[in-house]
C-alpha cells in the first residue's frame, strides 16, 4: 500500500493539465455494451475505477483494448453473459451502471447490489423506479438486482429523491430508453456534465435523446446503435481540486483544457474566498495574495456547487479569516474528512449536515487516513499548506479519480512524493 509524504509551505506555480472526467468514461464505457460495433473512447485516463471498469466489461462478453495514447477501443463479442459479480462492483460503485445497458439490449441483467459506501447510505431505488416504469421486472436476490423485459416501452417518469436528481440513476434510465419502443420522459434528470456527455455519445451511437443538459430528457427509442468515436469531456472536480490547491498555497497556477462553463459555482466561491481569476475558453488562472477570506458554501445538484469538492473547499476554508459555513445537501454524511483535518489543527464543528469552519493561522503537518476518494485529495491540499510533514496513507483511494496527482504537484512545486507503506493499515 502506497503513501503520500507532503513537506508543506510551496506556493504552487505553473501550469497544469486535466484529463477527461472519470465520471463520464465509465458511465460512456457502460453504454458500449448497447452495440455490437466497435467503440473507441479517445484520451481515456488511466484511474483505478477506469480499470475496475476494463475489468467489468470483459465479464460481460466486452473485448477492451488500451492504445498507448490512453484511448480505449471495446467490441461486444459474447451477448449472453449477464452477470456482473460481487467480487467487481463491489470495488466500485458506479459499476451500477451496467445494469441500464445490460436492460436495454440482451433484456436481462443480474447486478450485485452495490451496498452503502463510507459517506452514507447511497441507495439505488430511484434506478429501479424508472426501469420500472419502462416495463422492467427487477427483484433483489441473494444480493444481486435480477431484472428482465420481454419489451421495454417509452414511459413518462419522475426521478427526483428527498436529495434532488441522481446522476448514475439518470444514467441507468436513459441508457435503458435509448432501445426502448415509444418515448420516454424522465423529469428531474440529473444536468451534470457527464450525465450530458453521455446522452451525447448515446447520439453519436445513433440515439434520439433531446433536452440534453435540461432536467427533463426527452428520448425516442430507436431499433439499434452503432458504433461511436468519443473524447469525453475535461474534469471539473480534478480541475477544482487544482485551483483550490493553488488558492491555499498562495500560489498562481493555470489549469488547462478544462471546461470553464462547468465551474460556474466553482470559481464564483474562488472569487468569494479572495482569490484572483483570470478565465480563458479553455484555461482558468487562479492566484491568491493576501488571507484566504471566510465564504459559505453550500453544496447542490449541478449546476451549484458539487458534492465532489466540497472536501477540498473545507480545507481552503480552515485557513480563512472568519468563519464559514459548510453546508451538504447532496450526501449529507459527507465529512470523514473532518477528523483527519481536525489532527492537523483544523478548528471544524459538525453538526448534522453543516460543518461550522473557524478559520485558523496555519495547519500542522500530521499522519492522515485517506478515508474515500475526494476526502484524500482534501488531505493532501491540507498537507500542502502545512507546517512540517504530513504523510496521507491508504492513497489507493486518490489514485481511483486522479491521474498521477504527485507528479503534476510536483511539476507545480509542491515538494510530494509516493513511497510505500511499510506499517499497514
Ligand atoms: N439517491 C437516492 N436514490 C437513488 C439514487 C440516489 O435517494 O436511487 C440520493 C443519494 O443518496 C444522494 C443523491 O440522491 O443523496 C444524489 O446521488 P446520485 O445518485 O446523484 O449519486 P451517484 O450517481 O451515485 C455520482 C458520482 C459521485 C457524485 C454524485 C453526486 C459517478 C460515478 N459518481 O454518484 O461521484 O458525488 O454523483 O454528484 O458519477 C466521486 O467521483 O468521488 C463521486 C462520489
Amino acid at each position: 500500500m502506497d503513501k503520500l509524504v507532503i513537506e508543506g509551505g510551496v506556493a504552487l506555480r505553473g501550469d497544469v493539465h486535466v484529463g477527461t472526467a472519470k465520471n463520464s468514461v465509465l458511465p460512456i464505457l457502460a453504454a458500449t455494451l448497447l452495440t455490437s460495433e466497435p467503440c473507441r473512447i479517445v484520451d481515456a485516463p488511466r484511474l483505478r475505477d477506469v480499470n475496475t471498469m476494463l475489468r467489468i466489461l470483459p465479464a460481460l462478453g466486452v473485448q477492451c483494448e488500451r492504445d498507448a495514447d490512453g484511448s480505449i477501443t471495446t467490441r461486444v463479442v459474447d451477448e449472453s453473459i449477464s452477470e456482473a459479480p460481487y467480487e467487481l462492483v463491489k470495488t466500485m460503485r458506479a459499476s451500477v451502471c451496467v445494469l441500464g445497458p445490460l436492460i436495454g439490449r440482451r433484456r436481462r441483467a443480474r447486478v450485485s447490489f452495490p451496498g452503502g459506501c463510507v459517506f452514507g447510505p447511497r441507495p439505488i431505488d430511484l434506478h429501479l423506479k424508472g426501469l420500472r416504469a419502462l416495463g422492467v421486472e427487477l427483484d433483489i436476490e441473494s444480493g444481486y438486482i435480477v431484472a428482465h423485459a420481454e419489451r421495454l416501452r417509452g414511459a413518462s417518469m419522475y426521478l427526483g429523491g428527498a436529495f434532488g436528481p441522481t446522476v448514475t440513476g439518470t444514467a441507468n434510465v436513459l441508457m435503458a430508453a435509448v432501445l426502448a419502443e415509444g418515448v420516454t420522459h424522465i423529469h428531474m434528470a440529473a444536468c451534470e456534465p457527464e450525465v450530458q456527455d453521455l446522452a451525447n455519445f448515446l447520439v453519436a451511437m445513433g440515439a434520439d435523446v433531446r433536452g440534453i443538459g435540461t432536467p427533463v430528457l426527452e428520448i425516442h427509442g430507436v431499433d439499434e446503435l452503432h458504433g461511436a468515436t468519443y473524447r469525453p469531456v475535461p474534469d471539473r472536480i480534478e480541475a477544482g481540486t487544482f485551483l483550490a490547491a493553488a488558492a491555499i498555497t498562495g500560489g498562481d497556477v493555470t489549469v488547462r483544457s478544462c471546461r470553464p462553463e462547468h465551474l460556474r459555482a466553482v470559481l464564483e466561491r474562488l472569487e468569494a474566498a479572495g482569490c484572483r481569476l483570470e478565465i480563458g475558453e479553455d484555461w482558468v488562472r487562479c492566484a491568491r495574495r493576501g488571507r484566504i477570506r471566510a465564504a459559505d458554501i453550500t453544496t447542490l445538484p449541478y449546476p451549484g456547487f458539487p458534492t465532489d469538492l466540497q472536501a477540498q473547499f473545507m480545507t481552503l476554508l480552515t485557513l480563512a479569516d472568519g468563519v464559514s459555513v459548510v453546508t451538504e445537501k447532496v450526501y449529507p454524511e459527507r465529512f470523514m474528512h473532518v477528523a483527519e483535518l481536525a489532527r492537523m489543527r483544523a478548528r471544524i464543528r459538525k453538526e448534522h449536515h453543516i460543518a461550522i469552519v473557524e478559520g485558523t493561522e496555519f495547519l500542522s503537518g500530521a499522519p492522515v487516513l485517506a478515508s474515500d476518494l475526494r476526502a484524500s485529495a482534501a488531505l493532501v491540499m491540507a498537507g500542502l499548506v502545512a507546517e512540517g510533514e504530513t504523510e496521507v496513507r491508504r492513497v489507493y483511494h486518490i489514485d481511483r479519480g486522479y491521474e498521477q496527482i504527485e507528479v503534476k504537484l510536483a511539476a507545480l512545486g509542491a515538494r510530494i512524493r509516493r513511497t510505500e507503506d511499510d506499517e499497514g493499515v
